[in-house]
Formats: structure tokens, C-alpha cells, sequence
């Protein structure tokens, strides 16, 4: 097929040329179980210039490495229409082989998306795991987070720990959802800010494990949503967008990942709201502030003796208010765990709540039990999760009479 030898012509000459950055390979139609992408780099090891196979499954990760004729055997191996998506990145432009239904390939040149210093190896002594890499990374460089030598800028090494650590937990939670059978998988960032998770998001999905993905940043901030819109545009990040508005008023849409992270009090409780009524398969959420129940909690009673300094009450607010929303997503069908997300020292919003729908049963009567005893101990007056989510609800008449 001439469009495969362009690009495999294409490829062994960037090579040949030093203008090679990287080749990812997605949409996996061949015969391997559970195959999802192939990300393809090169990598010096002990001073040899070696060809790294990057194989993502749906529950492991595979690396081979290959001096440089062999790699491109088994590069032209995999472009034979194994799989249907296909794109060379080289410094001086970008090549994309496409294969429709009936595997008719379409081969296009596109503009550079990586610069000069993005070719050449990386070495491989690196031995932390990266989710995310700041070599030849657009995004990161664009938000001010690394250099275009792909080196952390000097203040920002605990957001890029935080974003990697974000991914992490993105992919465990990944491997025990049901997205892996999803072709295309959708997210929502709610409260998007600078989109840092948001992009970070959108290069798991479609980088990482090869899906075909639709994500939407959500920020009242217009001038943030301008930023990271232009920032995806270059980026290539076809499928990522951002959105200006409230994440209580934006419309509700197909959702399979609903993410909120440090958005500000019940802005948490809009976003998990959404997750919920869009049947997300998982939510992940950083709560900010906890200002409405801190509000709702009866201070006139037992707990203002018990809870006299300011510092008291706000730290039980945040844990009644995490612990009904985990609550709540439980009653909701959902598999929840409540842990810290990074060390304090990085920030004192540390806690995170994910959850991941589940089939089992939910023993709707204890958990409305534990709500209640909750609400009781506390004398929470009203919870605005509990109001969105049972607008007529029957809580509160059963939990008034219970306090
Ligand atoms: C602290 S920043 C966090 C940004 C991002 N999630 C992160 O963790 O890097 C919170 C962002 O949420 C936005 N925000 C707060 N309430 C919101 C709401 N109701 N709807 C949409 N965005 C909101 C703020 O403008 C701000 O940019």
C-alpha cells in the first residue's frame, strides 16, 4: 500500500535525519487481547541510540526495546493496518495514516507539533515512573511548567508531582471501571482553572491508553478558558475543549470521568450532581472549602461546647461534608474511597473522594442510616448535595423528627 511505505519511508528517514520525536500508534485492531496503544520513542541505553516500544494493555504496561533496523521491522509489523491510527511526530512536520471500516488507508501531513529540541534519545536512568512526560510536551511547556528542553522550571516541580500523581490515580481507577471497552471516553473537568488536569487528562486517554476521548474543561474564569482553548488548538488535542460558565448551569452531557479538584465548596457538590445524573462510570474530586455545612451545623447545642475554637468546627465541617458525600455516592450506586491525594506539604487540600460506579448491590437502608445518624450527630440542618439530589426528598422529614 503506498500510504503505509510513505510512512514508513517518512519514519526511517527521520530517523536517519535526527528529526524523529516520537510515533503513537492507537484504535488497536489486531488479534492481541486487551492491546490498546503502542507509543514509540527513542531512548539511549548504555550509549546505545535504541527504539523503545511503549505497549499499553488494559491492565499492564509493555516495553521492548530495539536497535534501530529491527524497531523498524517491527514498526512496519504494527502499521499494516493492526492499528487504525497512527501519527509521526518529527521536528519538521507531523505525518498522520489513518484506516477507515474498510481499512482504506488516508495518509495526511500536518504541521510540526513538536519544536527542535524535542528529537534525540532520552535516557532511560530515570526510576520514578512518569505518567506524564515533560519531554516534547506542549501543554506543559505552555502552562508554565516546563522548559522546551522538557526540564521542570524551578518552583513548579510540586505541580508536575501533583498532576503525575492525578494520572496515576486516573489509572487505577481506569483499570476497574468499565471504560476499557469504551472506544471513546468522555470527561468533564469541572472547575477547570489554569486546565493543568484537564490536559493532563486528555493526554491519559488518548496518549496513554489509546482511546479516542472527548473532554471538556469547565471554568467561570473566560479568560483561563481562552488560554487553554489556545493552548489545545496547539497542543493538536483535537478533542479537548473548554467551556466558559458555571458548573451548575452548564448543560448536562454524556460524561464517563467526572472530575472536580479544588473547586470551591459546593461547586463539589454541582460536580459530583453532574457525575451522577450522567451515570460517570467514575468521579474524582478534591474538595476545596466547606462552607455550607459549616453554616448548617447547629452550633447552639452539644457540639458548640464540644467544638469552642473556630479551627474545631471547620475541621469537623470538612469531615462531615466529605463523609456525607461519600455517602451520598454510595447511596448513588457508586464504589467510594476517601484518602489524601498528595503530601500536605504541598498543599493542605489534600483530601481526595473517588468513586467508581459499581454493580453491586447498595444496601440502600443502612447507608441512609449512616446519612442520618450523621446529619443527627451533627444537626446538620440541611445539606445542599442531599437537596440536589432528592429535591423532594425524604431525609429530612424522617431526620428532623430523629434530632
Ligand atoms: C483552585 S482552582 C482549581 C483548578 C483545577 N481544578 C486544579 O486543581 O488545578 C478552582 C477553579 O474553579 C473555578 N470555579 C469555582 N467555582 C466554579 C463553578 N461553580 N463553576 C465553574 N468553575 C468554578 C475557579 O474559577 C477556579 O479557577
Amino acid at each position: 500500500m503506498l500510504e503505509q511505505e510513505q510512512f514508513m519511508e517518512a519514519a526511517a528517514g527521520s530517523l536517519e535525519a535526527g528529526t524523529f520525536v516520537k510515533l503513537t500508534m492507537t484504535r488497536y485492531g489486531g488479534g492481541e487481547t486487551g492491546l490498546n496503544s503502542l507509543s514509540i520513542r527513542l531512548l539511549k541505553i548504555k550509549g546505545e541510540t535504541k527504539l523503545s516500544f511503549g505497549y499499553r494493555y488494559k491492565t499492564k504496561d509493555l516495553v521492548k526495546n530495539f536497535a534501530i533496523a529491527p524497531g523498524l521491522k517491527e514498526l512496519r509489523s504494527q502499521t499494516l493496518g493492526v492499528f487504525k491510527s497512527l501519527r509521526l511526530f518529527t521536528t519538521t512536520k507531523d505525518w498522520e495514516l489513518t484506516y477507515n471500516k474498510r481499512m482504506q488507508p488516508r495518509l495526511v501531513q500536518l504541521k510540526a507539533a513538536f519544536g527542535e529540541t524535542s528529537s534525540g534519545p532520552q535516557g532511560n536512568d530515570r526510576t520514578k515512573k512518569r505518567y506524564i512526560e515533560a519531554a516534547n510536551n506542549i501543554y506543559l511547556e505552555a502552562l508554565g511548567i516546563a522548559n522546551a528542553q522538557g526540564t521542570i522550571l524551578k518552583g513548579r516541580e510540586s505541580k508536575f508531582k501533583q498532576i503525575n500523581k492525578f494520572v496515576e490515580i486516573l489509572d487505577s481507577l481506569y483499570k476497574t471501571s468499565s471504560l476499557q471497552d469504551k472506544a471513546v471516553v468522555s470527561a468533564i473537568d469541572m472547575g477547570s482553572g489554569k486546565g493543568y488536569l484537564t490536559f493532563a487528562t486528555y493526554d491519559f486517554l488518548t496518549n496513554l491508553v489509546g482511546k479516542e476521548a472527548i473532554v471538556t474543561g469547565i471554568e467561570t474564569r473566560p479568560e483561563l478558558v481562552n488560554q487553554c482553548n489556545g493552548i489545545a488548538e496547539k497542543a493538536g488535542f483535537s478533542g479537548l475543549k473548554f467551556e466558559a460558565g458555571a458548573i451548575g448551569d452548564s448543560i448536562d452531557q454524556a460524561c464517563d470521568i467526572a472530575i472536580a479538584l479544588h473547586a470551591c465548596d459546593t461547586a463539589t457538590d454541582d460536580a459530583i450532581y453532574k457525575g451522577i445524573k450522567a451515570q460517570a462510570a467514575m468521579i474524582i474530586l478534591s474538595p476545596c472549602c466547606h462552607k455550607q455545612i459549616r453554616r448548617e451545623m447547629d452550633q447552639s447545642r452539644e457540639i458548640k461546647r464540644s467544638l469552642q475554637h473556630g479551627i474545631l468546627i471547620e475541621r469537623q465541617a470538612e469531615i462531615v461534608t466529605d463523609r456525607l458525600r461519600s455517602l451520598f455516592l454510595e447511596l448513588s450506586g457508586y464504589h467510594t474511597k476517601v484518602f489524601e491525594f498528595i503530601d500536605s506539604e504541598h498543599t493542605s487540600k489534600n483530601l481526595m473522594i473517588t468513586a467508581v460506579k459499581s454493580d453491586r448491590t447498595v444496601d440502600e437502608t443502612a447507608v441512609l442510616q449512616e446519612i442520618q445518624a450523621l446529619k443527627g450527630l451533627y444537626f446538620v440542618r440541611s445539606c445542599y448535595l442531599e437537596n440536589l439530589l432528592f429535591p423532594e426528598t425524604l431525609l429530612n422529614p424522617s431526620l428532623a423528627s430523629s434530632i
